[in-house]
């Protein structure tokens, strides 16, 4: 439904751009400029202000062939000299989700009060672990923009996502040893963030307000 919603809302945007100016410019559409851009920005931009946290999801998987498109957009984000200071690894194995969300219980008994409880994931069937070197002055910076490289093409495809820092505690903690050593990171490599991706359960929630007076020219 939510996914309807989406393609809806693309085609109204796809419509109303093309209503509005045709083209990049009146001189363009005259032309029939085979180059538009208009379509391919507003999809982008649509893209971007639609993307929201998305915290429940239906039970099955991502596909493994979106998720290999989302990685490739993930590894395509630009990285500090190109050092690509993270290392990604991907669990949809029911064992791990729910091994973890054994011990995460253990730790916050509260968890299970949390409406239509199934996983510490948000219930999300797929995760991905986003790892950076210990000593790195750009790791952070770099896995935050693989992370949103796929988060963004992910909501593309109608799959959603949402960081996931809560898990990062758990990991680290010694009864969930077991399932950080199966993530198999490099010598030297820390949990930076967890990622929940799975196909929406229910409509997007409203984004939360943000603050426009963050960022302004200075003259
Ligand atoms: C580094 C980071 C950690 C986050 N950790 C959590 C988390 O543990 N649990 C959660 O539900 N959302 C988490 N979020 C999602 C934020 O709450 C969310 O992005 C923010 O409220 C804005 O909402 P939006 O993503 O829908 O635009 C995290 C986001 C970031 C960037």
């Amino acid at each position: 439904m939510m996914v309807m919603n989406k393609l809806a809302k693309f085609a109204v945007a796809f419509v109303g751009a093309a209503t509005m100016v045709g083209c990049c410019s009146n001189e363009c559409a005259e032309k029939e400029c085979e180059q538009c851009t208009c379509d391919k920005e507003s999809a982008v931009v649509e893209n971007i202000m639609t993307r929201r946290s998305v915290r429940d999801y239906k039970a099955e998987p991502v596909d493994r062939d979106q998720m290999a498109k989302i990685l490739e957009c993930g590894i395509y984000a630009p990285s500090a000299m190109n050092m690509q200071a993270w290392a990604v690894r991907v669990v949809d194995a029911p064992d791990f989700i729910d091994g973890v969300t054994a011990i995460a219980v253990e730790q916050m008994p509260q968890l299970k009060e949390q409406p239509n409880f199934r996983n510490f994931f948000r219930n999300a069937p797929t995760v991905a672990f986003i790892a950076v070197p210990d000593e790195s002055y750009s790791g952070e910076f770099d896995s935050g923009l693989l992370a949103e490289n796929m988060m963004l093409s992910a909501w593309s495809m109608g799959i959603g996502s949402c960081c996931l820092g809560s898990v990062i505690p758990v990991m680290n903690s010694d009864a969930a040893k077991p399932y950080l050593e199966r993530l198999d990171l490099p010598e030297g490599y820390h949990l930076q963030i967890a990622i929940a991706f799975g196909y929406p359960a229910g409509e997007a929630p409203a984004a939360p307000a943000r603050d426009a007076s963050k960022a302004y020219y200075i003259e």
